[in-house]
């Protein structure tokens, strides 16, 4: 017979017995204890918590059945056997009610023990191992649990984390929003200041271009007035006299509200897009500076291949243009120039507008070249230019009218060339 995997508790007085049981006990299981009497053997269960107990009933101290109570205090599952003379049959009774597993009458045999040793370690192999298994499956629920609880908590966490990190986009996003709105309106805003700056030096030129075209009509205006009273005092004044001459006063001053009104509407800045003729701009914008450049001895030319038609904003471009032409002016007055030309070409490429604006003063110096757009950048005077001229031409035709502005040299001067 194979050794059993368990430990035994044997529990007898008479130390022979004990002896040679003990002998036949260890050679079938794992381990096997021994005690002389009851509060012995309820110490060694204590201590070495054995899977079987095999017990006499009358023994000094304490008893087997004494013993046996005080055991399944602690354990119902140990397995008891219980060992007793056929004549004490009362012991038998109250062992079963103690819950004791199975009896060996006196004298043992060794054929009993064994049977019975053989079925208690099945039985106990058995528990063991549903124990085992129940303890597993605990095991694994207990993990499973965990887990489980760790897994909510993570997703907890993480949802908490999820709402503050949303809250802080959403305020993040309203904040640059914020930022965003106000600096695109602080653009506007200089945008906005810059182009009133710059507008002074076309002002300028409108205004003297006025005085030119008044001086004439007001001459004129003086002279018929001053005929009146001519011919009034020469008694010649009829009614048909005093009307011709109110109704050519009327006429000249009909004349000169048509300047003022081209320059009404040249600084009210006509915000709707439009389509207009690139011819017309230049020939308009020419009549505005026209007497200025003459005194300045400047010959204007305008050469055109092509009229085009463009869409966008007709008083801008006419203001682009006047600044290309005052800035040509102004280097050719600073220059000094002998044979002062400014030539306009008009033309069409590839469904593109191409206006240029070229002068004879000496070109643009290689180091302004890239700053020469910027805004307040000038090599003038205070009081003969802001530097914003270039910078708000830039802002018209690019951003406004999606088209693009650019400089070169043509040998003996710049050559500013507009795309629209
Ligand atoms: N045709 C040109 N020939 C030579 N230099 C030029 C010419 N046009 C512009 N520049 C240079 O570019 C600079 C910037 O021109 P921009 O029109 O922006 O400003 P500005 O003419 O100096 O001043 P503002 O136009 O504001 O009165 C000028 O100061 C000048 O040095
Ligand atoms: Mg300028």
């Amino acid at each position: 017979m194979e050794r059993h995997d368990l430990s035994i508790l044997f529990v007898e007085d008479d130390e022979l017995m004990r002896n040679t049981i003990s002998k036949v006990l260890e050679k079938n299981a794992q381990e096997v204890y021994q005690a002389s009497n009851g509060s012995e053997g309820l110490a060694m269960f204590l201590e070495k918590q054995p899977d079987m107990i095999i017990t006499d009933i009358m023994m000094p101290e304490m008893n087997g059945l004494e013993m046996i109570q005080e055991i399944r205090r602690h354990s119902r599952s140990v397995k008891i056997v219980v060992v007793s003379a056929y004549s004490e049959k009362e012991n038998f009774l109250k062992s079963i009610a103690l819950g004791v597993n199975n009896f060996l009458i006196k004298p043992i045999s060794y054929k009993d023990l064994l049977n019975i040793l053989e079925e208690l370690a099945n039985i106990i192999c058995l528990e063991k191992s549903v124990e085992a298994e129940r303890h597993l499956k605990m095991l694994a629920q207990e993990n499973l649990k965990q887990a489980h609880a760790e897994l909510e908590s993570r997703v907890k966490e993480r949802t908490r984390e999820l709402a503050v990190a949303n809250t802080q986009l959403i305020e993040f996003q309203e904040t640059l929003q914020d930022k965003i709105e106000r600096s695109v309106a602080e653009i506007r805003m200089k945008d906005h200041i810059m182009m009133l700056q710059s507008r002074q030096a076309v002002m300028g030129e409108m205004i003297g271009h006025i005085a030119h075209q008044w001086r004439q009509p007001l001459n004129t205006i003086g002279l018929l007035t001053q005929s009146l009273l001519f011919s009034y005092r020469k008694e010649t004044l009829t009614e048909e006299l005093l009307a011709e001459r109110v109704d050519k006063i009327m006429s000249v001053l009909e004349h000169m509200s048509v300047t003022v009104d081209d320059f009404r509407d040249f600084f009210n800045p006509n915000r709707e897009k439009l389509t207009f003729s690139l011819e017309s701009v230049v020939k308009k914008t020419l009549s505005f500076v026209e007497s200025s450049f003459q005194k300045h001895k400047i010959v204007l030319t305008f050469e055109k291949e092509e009229d085009c038609q463009i869409y966008g904003y007709e008083n801008e471009y006419s203001q682009v243009l006047m600044n290309l032409l005052i800035n040509a002016k102004d280097a050719l007055v600073e220059n000094r120039t002998e044979d002062r030309q400014i030539c306009i070409r008009v033309s069409r490429r590839m469904g593109k507008s191409y206006l240029e604006v070229e002068d004879n003063a000496g070109g643009i110096a290689e180091s302004i070249r890239s700053q020469m757009f910027e805004p307040y950048f000038t090599t003038k005077s205070e009081q003969n230019g802001t530097g914003l001229g270039l910078y708000i031409c830039k802002t018209i035709v690019e951003r406004n009218m999606s088209g693009y502005i650019d400089v070169s040299n043509n040998g003996t001067g710049a050559v500013f060339t507009i795309v629209i």
